[in-house]
């Protein structure tokens, strides 16, 4: 199998078996064997269907930065090692190639999209324990994301549940990551269009719609949806009129915020303990 474009030199030799998982405006993405590195990754590449390949390189040069910019602010501790882990990392950057992409941590089998539809597919209900446990993975990654005490802080823009990608391999505890990065952008001050809890309000929007599609299915018992739910979307909801009522970023992962009045969410470390490279280099990507 080639690339759809032409391949870039040396590059159908090191990743063998691609399989196509889906192509969006800018790019193809295909899971495959990096031979190198011994282990699956996934390959970005550029997709000249919509845009020239200039705009197609830019869209995926800033994706791999913003993910290379995130992993390079986690301070080594157990806590943010684990939000971090949230985010899908960017091995390298190839988008100078005439064929432009980028090798991605392949993770998951399904998106959160259809890893829900399955659930109200099955008639069956989704223990609240794992709505929770995929809502507290989500915030762990939104509080990484927009943590202060990282250089830059980072909005995805784009994080509705085909961005997120889950793992099922042990049924019992799915386990997320967040991918498309494409449209990430630093936070900007006075930017209200763009404040950080527009990631968290999508993600509270479309877990609303399951729960009115069938709320049952995902998770909370249909009696106490409503007052389960309140603090969490009240709170996402009030700062869609007014954005200076947004929750703080560090305190998404709080109690206020979980689905589940009585689950261990912890919120992020406030003091920093280690200076990340791209901070010493007081380098923050635009
Ligand atoms: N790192 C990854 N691991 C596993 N699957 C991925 C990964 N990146 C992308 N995919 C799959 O490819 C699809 C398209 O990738 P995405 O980055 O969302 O591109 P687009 O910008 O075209 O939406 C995703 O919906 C997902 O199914
Ligand atoms: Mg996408």
């Amino acid at each position: 199998m080639v690339f759809r474009q032409r391949a870039a030199r040396g590059v159908d030799e090191r990743f063998a078996g691609r399989v196509e998982l889906g192509c969006g405006h800018t790019a193809c993405a295909y899971r495959a064997r990096d031979t190198e590195r011994g282990i699956d990754v996934v390959l970005k590449v550029a997709s000249l269907q919509f845009v020239d390949v200039e705009t197609s390189r830019g869209w995926l040069e800033s994706e791999c930065l913003a993910l290379k910019s995130l992993q390079a602010s986690s301070d080594g501790t157990e806590a943010s090692e684990r939000r971090s882990g949230r985010i899908i990392q960017c091995y390298e950057d190839h988008t100078k190639e005439s064929t432009p992409f980028i090798v991605l941590e392949s993770w998951g089998t399904q998106t959160l999209e259809r890893y829900f539809r399955a659930w109200v597919g099955s008639e069956k209900r989704m223990p609240a324990r794992i709505a929770q446990s995929l809502w507290t993975q989500i915030q762990e990654g939104l509080a990484y994301m927009s943590d202060r005490s990282h250089t830059c802080q980072w909005i995805h823009g784009d994080l509705h549940f085909k961005n997120i990608m889950v793992d099922t391999s042990n049924q019992d505890e799915p386990t997320l990551k967040i991918i498309d990065f494409g449209l990430a952008s630093t936070e900007q001050e006075g930017d209200e269009e763009r404040q950080p809890c527009k990631d968290a309000q999508t993600v509270a929007q479309t877990w609303r719609s399951w729960f009115e599609v069938k709320p049952h299915h995902v998770g909370l018992d249909p009696a106490d949806t409503k007052e389960k739910s309140t603090n969490m979307f009240g709170l996402l909801e009030a700062c869609a009129g007014d954005p200076s009522l947004c929750p703080a970023p560090a305190n998404w992962l709080t109690t206020a915020m979980a689905l589940e009045g009585t689950a261990d969410v912890r919120p992020p470390p406030s003091t920093r303990v280690f200076q990340s490279p791209l901070e010493k280099a007081g380098y923050c990507p635009k």
